[in-house]
């Protein structure tokens, strides 16, 4: 993958193109779809804030991912629901940074970083709250859709890049990454990157994503930093 560009160069879209749609935008059908989703009213009775927070979950019962004692970085964090769940798992033993362009409440046993994943100081603001390369960086991040198919695919293409530069810079040799991707041919093209960077790379679609859904999760393990993946 190509290099960052700096700060100073980099033409970042505002925040508010990066958040994603927010429901007044989504349209009735969504809203009433999403109203009725048993996985919701589940979010809402179990205090978490997002249905997302099911599908780590499930990811988690099969994979084992999270245990008391990690090191975990969560990068698109807001609203939260990731990072209940991680808090939840390693049960105030271990560390867990978030970070989300948006502000997002407090969770307890959980550090917030409202910043850009693109942002050149944030891995030196995670190491320091982190203390230790992380164990483990889950990552549902989703960029806004403008609807014009180049822009937006500069932008996902932009942010994967940010995934594994971050990766490079906090998660620990052995570690694993889980993240989100959307189906098509830069997911197929990160996948291929991931393979040279990890031991073991699979994909995950857990039965909390709708199965209309492009998105699906990408669980790399092993993590080969540059001087043994020779990259
Ligand atoms: C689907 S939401 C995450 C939901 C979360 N996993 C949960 O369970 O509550 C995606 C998040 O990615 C964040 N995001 C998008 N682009 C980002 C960027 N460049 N840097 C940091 N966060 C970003 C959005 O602000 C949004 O909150």
């Amino acid at each position: 993958m190509p290099a960052r560009r700096g700060a100073a160069t980099r033409r970042r879209p505002p925040a508010a193109l990066m958040a994603p749609p927010q429901p007044r935008r989504r349209g009735r059908q969504w809203l009433a779809r999403h109203r009725a989703d048993a996985f919701v009213r589940r979010a809402r009775s179990d205090g978490y804030r997002s249905r997302s927070a099911f599908k780590l979950a499930e990811i988690d019962r099969r994979d084992r991912l999270l245990r008391a004692g990690m090191t975990v970085l969560d990068l698109g964090a807001a609203p939260g629901g990731w990072s209940q769940y991680a808090a939840q798992r390693l049960g105030g033993k271990g560390r867990i940074v978030a970070v989300d362009l948006l502000a997002m409440e407090p969770v307890p046993g959980v550090e917030f970083l409202q910043a850009d994943i693109r942002d050149d100081d944030l891995a030196t603001r995670v190491m320091a709250r982190l203390g230790r390369p992380a164990d483990l960086v889950i990552c549902d991040m989703a960029p806004n859709i403008t609807g014009v198919a180049v822009t937006d695919q500069a932008r996902y293409l932009e942010l994967l890049e940010a995934v594994l530069e971050c990766c490079r810079a906090v998660l620990r040799e052995g570690g694993t990454l889980l993240v989100k991707l959307f189906e098509g041919e830069q997911a197929q093209s990160f996948r291929a990157h991931c393979e040279s960077l990890f031991t073991r790379v699979a994909t995950r679609k857990p039965p909390a994503s709708r199965s209309q859904s492009r998105e699906f999760y990408l669980l790399a393990v092993g993590f080969k930093p540059a001087r043994t993946a020779g990259a």
